[in-house]
């Protein structure tokens, strides 16, 4: 018998599980805010996506591999677009950025956030119109810069006073005008993990608005008269669920609105908010939905903007994370599973911190199922583990399986469309898993996986 088939399972939590983690009435149900749309335990209890068995797309494609929901993606771009109307939405291409996918945006009719050379380098590859390109970034090159003018970026959101030097230079030399934005740090830190919280005082990114140094970021440009300065921006961090840390952020940032307009005389047409907004990962988490967003920062931007005698400047936002997170799961085989009595079931799958580094890295919470069938057996706590030579390589902290779990069975974990395959390695050798894009009953490869041919190419010795 499996160490926690049902019964002894809520005495065993305070070992393994969180103790928010409950036995599921069936292990075989969908949470649905947790799946891509179009996902369903089919009559014979295989889970399809699309209309496409996941059965079918491990033949087709191997395991692991990042899969897809086409509709889904495109989906949540047009609700955050339809939502945030009169605003632009750029789409936070580091969150999983692939040729298809920035097609898959500018169809949609949203702009794309890049912050490096490589992101730059995907989007024009793929024809994303240059102008609803926004350049990131805290330490960009000169080369990345360059490359960006000549391009017509949209606007580039600058960083350091370096970069105000450098672009400035470059801007001179190519006769050029690009559109610029300061990113101000605004001493808000978002409810969130503490690596992943950007816009408390203490860290590398942005001009501190406290410290004064936004303000004189923002007469280094005036002053130079070489750039366009279009407005500011924030990004106070991620995951986030509701609008009240975005209200302090706007209200700061609003603050240096009018101070410039005093000063200057100009008032600065553009606010970019930034990303961050959360997803469920498990059932614990509750998402706002675009709506409600856009709603609650379009209030908060107006009534600042009347308290401080400021037209409202033209707003845009930059979700990653909530458009293409929920769209992907990762399908893997399991390949082991081991009994650690009184304690839980070890689940390990072909791939692992390689493919999902976040779980190590932040601590982050995963879900996951069987998908390749259904199963009478009752649940089993069990921790999905990958195949690389180190004890932290955790996909999944705790989820409950059916206890019958065996190799050879494909396991679903679903939420992992944001910074899994952009963050993704090759630790130990292994090569990165393909993404697949499934729509209307039709799977194809948007990124081919690696090969060991692939790793041994770089390998010059
Ligand atoms: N805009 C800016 C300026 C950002 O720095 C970020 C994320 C975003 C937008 C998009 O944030 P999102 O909506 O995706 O939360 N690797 C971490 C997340 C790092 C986010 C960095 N900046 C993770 O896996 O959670």
């Amino acid at each position: 018998m499996r160490a926690h088939e049902a019964g002894a399972l809520h005495a065993d939590l305070g070992h393994g599980g969180p103790s928010w983690l409950r036995t599921p009435d069936d292990v075989n149900a969908l949470v649905p805010h947790l799946w891509p749309r179009t996902v369903v335990r089919g009559r014979d209890g295989v889970l399809t996506v699309g209309g496409v068995s996941v059965r079918e797309l491990a033949e087709r494609f191997g395991t692991p591999a990042y899969i897809l929901d086409e509709a889904d993606f495109r989906a949540r771009c047009r609700e955050f677009r339809d939502a945030f109307k009169g605003a632009d939405v750029f789409y936070a291409g580091k969150a999983f950025l692939c040729k298809a996918v920035a097609r898959m945006v500018a169809e949609e009719g949203l702009s794309l956030d890049v912050c490096t050379g490589g992101e730059l380098s995907v989007a024009l590859a793929a024809g994303f119109p240059a102008d609803r390109i926004g350049l990131h970034g805290n330490n960009k090159s000169i080369a990345e810069l360059t490359r960006a003018v000549d391009a017509g970026v949209g606007r580039i959101i600058l960083d350091s006073f370096d970069e105000i030097d450098r672009l400035t230079a470059i801007a001179r030399q190519r006769n050029a005008r690009p559109n610029v934005l300061i990113r101000v740090t605004v001493g808000v830190e978002a409810h969130t993990h503490e690596y992943i919280a950007t816009a408390h005082e203490d860290q590398k990114f942005g001009f501190s608005l406290a410290g004064g140094a936004a303000a004189e970021a923002v007469a280094r440009v005036l002053e130079e008269g070489v750039l366009e300065l279009r407005g500011l921006h924030s990004h106070i961090g991620s995951q986030i669920f509701d609008t009240s840390g975005f209200e302090v952020s706007a209200r700061r940032v609003l603050g240096l609105h009018a101070e410039i307009r005093d000063r200057y005389g100009v008032q600065l047409p553009e606010l970019d908010l930034g990303g961050g907004f959360g997803i469920a990962y498990t059932t614990q988490d509750d998402p706002s939905p675009p709506a409600d967003l856009a709603a609650g920062m379009a209030k908060i931007v107006q009534e600042e903007c009347a308290a401080k005698d400021l037209a409202v400047p033209h707003l845009s936002v930059e979700p990653g994370r909530a458009i293409a997170g929920p769209a992907v799961f990762t399908l893997y085989e399991v390949g082991t599973v081991k009994d650690v009595d009184g304690i839980r079931s070890y689940v390990s799958v072909d791939g692992g911190m390689s493919d999902n580094i976040r779980t190590a890295l932040y601590d982050a919470s995963y879900s996951a199922t069987v998908a390749s069938r259904a199963s009478a057996a009752g649940p089993t706590l069990a921790r999905v583990v990958g195949k690389h030579c180190e004890a932290g390589d955790v996909v999944v902290k705790d989820e409950f399986l059916p206890a019958d779990v065996a190799p050879g069975d494909l396991l679903a974990v679903p939420g992992t469309g944001a910074y899994c395959r952009s963050m993704a390695s090759n630790y130990n050798h292994v090569p990165r898993p393909p993404v697949v894009a499934v729509a209307d009953g039709q799977a194809r490869v948007v990124v081919r996986r690696e090969t060991e041919d692939d790793l041994l190419a770089l390998d010059v010795g």
